[in-house]
């Protein structure tokens, strides 16, 4: 096992949003420095690289290749935060720098989705395994500090007391994401059931968890789901996301869904039936993202949604400012009563999430939130493909799902 007093040196893969967010709130994670950055764009990973020093959360460098930071003797860990389509090939890359000997690395963070598809998500598991590294799924809402405690508190209590919760549903929205391969199904994997349902599944699992007890104290036995492009197929909105995102996003002839729903049956260990219910989209319009999870149990009921913010602010029609995301993230307004997140990487839970994996890594202790949890959030996410498209309940596991591509993901050539 490391000391721990060593210091462990971090580095991102991708300089995009989410690394960005990552390295703010590095200013709550302790006994760690980000030290090196790689993405194909040298000047961006210079620029997130000049974010942590100018937090001082570390003396970090862009990197000309990801095997150069591999190799690096500052490097400890990475954080892979790449586009979803780059993920198999990034871990790839890193799983030769490692087998070739170039350097070494005590563990692996992966931001969610694992992968586009269960094929890739269990080829990232195997070549974690074959890398003989620890390695961690990246799910802040697991992390962020209403459902910890939250979840700490319904079940000390409310579920000891009179029984286990039996009802979670949990949404993400926003009014749809920032870059164009988010938009086009076969770089991203799907739509917003695959970008955002990951984490509306996952959280809805986790509260209905018994803290302490596996995963496996609960097993999905079924999903039923629905997609649908609601919004940004019209004709109007297809010619502004165009406008928007460039001509190779066309949702007038290749459209993702940008609304899911989903319900996962779970059975506890009695047998008693347990539901997931989940909703996500990309057409929801209101002052920016908004998650909002609910727990119901036998004689109590939990309930968040970030956008019930503490901090509210009014700007008349006088403050006519430029479009910013200053105060929310997905932000829509900037008029009118608004409401802000005071600390969005804190909310959110990626401090808290950052913070934990270090400590792992630097224990040598394998995460308790890792890449088998990625695949199975995977499994699931197909699974609901899968109800969509056949328009029934599917039992879970069904068969074919190792080799099963969502119809919205499948090449145009294919
Ligand atoms: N946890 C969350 O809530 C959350 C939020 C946003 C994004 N994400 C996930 O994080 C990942 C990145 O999303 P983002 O919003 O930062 O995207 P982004 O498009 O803003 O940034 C992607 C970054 O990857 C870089 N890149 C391009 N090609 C690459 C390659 N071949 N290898 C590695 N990097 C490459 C780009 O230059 C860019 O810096 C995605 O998998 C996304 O699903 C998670």
């Amino acid at each position: 096992m490391m000391s721990v007093e060593k210091r462990l040196g971090v580095g991102f893969i991708g300089s995009g949003f989410i690394t960005r967010f990552h390295i703010q709130s590095w200013v709550g994670v302790r006994d760690a420095d980000v030290r090196g950055i790689w993405s194909p764009n040298l000047q961006h990973a210079r620029e997130a690289a000049a974010l942590a020093k100018s937090l001082r959360v570390g003396d970090a460098r862009a990197y000309d290749s990801i095997e150069q930071m591999v190799s690096s003797p500052e490097i400890d860990c990475i954080w892979l935060c790449g586009p979803n389509h780059t993920r198999v090939q990034n871990m790839e890359e890193i799983a030769h720098a490692l087998k070739s000997g170039k350097g070494e690395l005590i563990g692996i963070a992966c931001e969610k989705p694992l992968a586009r598809n269960v094929a890739e998500a269990r080829q990232m598991l195997e070549l974690a395994r074959q890398s003989g590294v620890l390695h961690g799924y990246l799910e802040d809402q697991l992390f962020s500090p209403g459902i910890t405690r939250g979840r700490e508190i319904v079940w000390a209590r409310g579920a000891r007391l009179t029984g286990r919760p039996y009802l979670a549903r949990a949404a993400e929205e926003h009014s749809g994401p920032h870059m164009p391969w988010f938009w086009q199904g076969e770089l991203a994997g799907g739509g917003v059931l695959n970008d955002m349902m990951c984490h509306s599944i996952e959280v809805g699992r986790y509260m209905l968890t018994e803290p302490g007890q596996p995963r496996g104290s609960i097993r999905p036995t079924a999903v039923s789901a629905q997609v649908a492009s609601l919004k940004w197929s019209r004709p109007e909105y297809a010619r502004l996301l165009g406008e928007m995102m460039g001509s190779e996003v066309d949702y007038l002839s290749r459209p993702s869904e940008d609304f899911a729903r989903a319900t996962v049956d779970f059975v506890d260990d009695q047998g008693s039936p347990l539901i997931v219910e989940a909703t996500t989209s990309w057409s929801y319009v209101g002052a920016g993202l908004r998650l909002s999870m609910e727990l119901l149990g036998p004689e109590y009921s939990l309930s968040m949604n970030s956008l019930d913010s503490g901090l509210k602010l009014f700007f008349s029609r006088r403050v006519s400012g430029k479009a910013g995301e200053d105060l929310v993230e997905k932000q829509n307004a900037e008029q009118g009563l608004m409401p802000v997140v005071g600390n969005e990487a804190a909310e959110y839970g990626y401090e808290s999430e950052n913070r934990y994996f270090v400590r792992c890594f630097l224990d040598g202790k394998q995460p308790e939130e890792n890449f088998e949890d990625g695949l199975e959030v995977t499994e699931l996410l197909m699974t609901a493909y899968m109800s969509a498209e056949q328009r029934r309940v599917i039992k879970f596991r069904p068969e074919g799902l190792d080799t099963y591509v969502p119809p919205v993901a499948k090449s145009m050539n294919a």
